[in-house]
């Protein structure tokens, strides 16, 4: 699937940028392949429009706020957040009302400015997490990284890749063999249940407050679709460990991975920097693998393109479900490695 030529994956809902980087004035995000600027209004509300003036073509993201209003770096043109021109200083008695440009759905939650490109199928994920008084917030990762949302989505739920991706942090090279998973689907996602017994390096074993070399992870996890996960490990001590990914399409080969946590123990128990540092080494071993991939997932797996093993279910499906969502909408699957086969067979 190439994610810029599925319109309906532009009514989810993705975290863009966090609110604090929008306090020193106006940012540009790529998201699927729409170039938009995001600012945060005089009360703090965040706005995102198209990334283009409709005068002589800047980027607004050059320019700064006026109150409400994003200034046009070039001849300062304003617009509101609706994307109406609300002043031309060059001629401020006659405001042009036909000057505007494309305006897009924009929220704050989990410290995220939040984007939409049409008319949202599904609102932003409750995080029951982000509310209790028992967990406390752990901002961690916002980066580029060169692999597709889906590619994130299906390794998040996959048992197998611990032994082997893994096998320098907690999986367990000996026991390749991964443990049963269970999965509820709902329109939107689906909640995934495991119980996987992981190894219990001595980084780990610190910051859980647990002595033994293996451990257990009790997950209940779920995908929000198309690009989102929570995983929600519990250790057999009671302690909460819940990681929130996006990966936010850029492009079709790009992703911004926004990653947060929230932890049911204390700083004093676990330092948030120590806990930083463990994910880190684990997010570099997936994504050393993960930037390998091919980015044009095949959803349609009828065609036999990749082979399959049982413990890959859940991406299997999510594929199904994505698939079945283009269908609703009218859409077919955009491939590009379709167009590029049928190249090769013409050269050959
Ligand atoms: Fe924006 Fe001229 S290009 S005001
Ligand atoms: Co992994």
């Amino acid at each position: 699937m190439l994610v810029t030529q599925q319109p309906v994956l532009r009514r989810f809902w993705y975290p863009v940028i966090p609110v604090e980087r929008l306090q020193d004035g106006p940012k540009p995000f790529r998201l699927l392949g729409e170039e938009i600027v995001v600012w945060l209004d005089s009360n703090g509300v965040p706005k995102a429009v198209q990334d283009r003036c409709c005068h002589r073509s800047a980027k607004l993201s050059l320019g700064w706020v006026d109150g409400d209003a994003i200034v046009c770096p070039y001849h300062g043109w304003s617009y509101d957040g609706a994307g109406t021109c609300v002043k031309i200083p060059q001629t401020p008695d006659r405001p042009s009302n036909r000057a505007k440009v494309r305006a897009f759905h924009a929220d704050c939650k989990y410290g995220y400015v939040w984007v939409a490109l049409a008319e949202p199928l599904t609102p932003i994920p409750e995080l029951p997490e982000a509310s209790e008084p028992a967990y406390r917030c752990i901002h961690q990762f916002y980066e580029v990284w060169r692999t597709a949302g889906l590619r994130l989505m299906e390794n998040s739920f996959d048992n197998a890749h611990f032994s082997f991706v893994h096998r320098e942090s907690f999986g367990q090279f000996d026991k390749p063999i991964p443990a049963q998973l269970h999965i509820e689907p709902h329109e939107y996602g689906f909640r995934f249940e495991t119980v996987a017994p992981v190894n219990n390096p001595a980084a780990q074993k610190q910051l859980l407050r647990m002595d033994s070399d293996t451990t257990e992870r009790h997950m209940t996890s779920d995908w929000f679709m198309p690009f989102g996960r929570k995983l929600h490990i519990r250790y057999p001590n009671g302690l909460v460990h819940a990681i929130v990914t996006y990966a936010t399409p850029i492009d079709d080969d790009t992703s911004m991975i926004c990653q947060w946590a929230y932890r049911s123990d204390t700083e004093e128990a676990a330092a948030a920097a120590d806990i930083i540092a463990f994910d880190r080494q684990v997010t570099e071993e997936d994504k050393r693998v993960l930037e390998t991939t091919d980015s044009d997932v095949p959803l349609d797996v009828s065609s036999g393109e990749e082979r399959h093993m049982p413990s890959d279910q859940p991406g299997l499906v999510m594929r199904k479900q994505l698939l079945q969502l283009l269908q609703r909408f009218g859409e077919t699957e955009a491939r590009r490695q379709v167009a590029l086969s049928r190249l090769q067979e013409k050269v050959s």
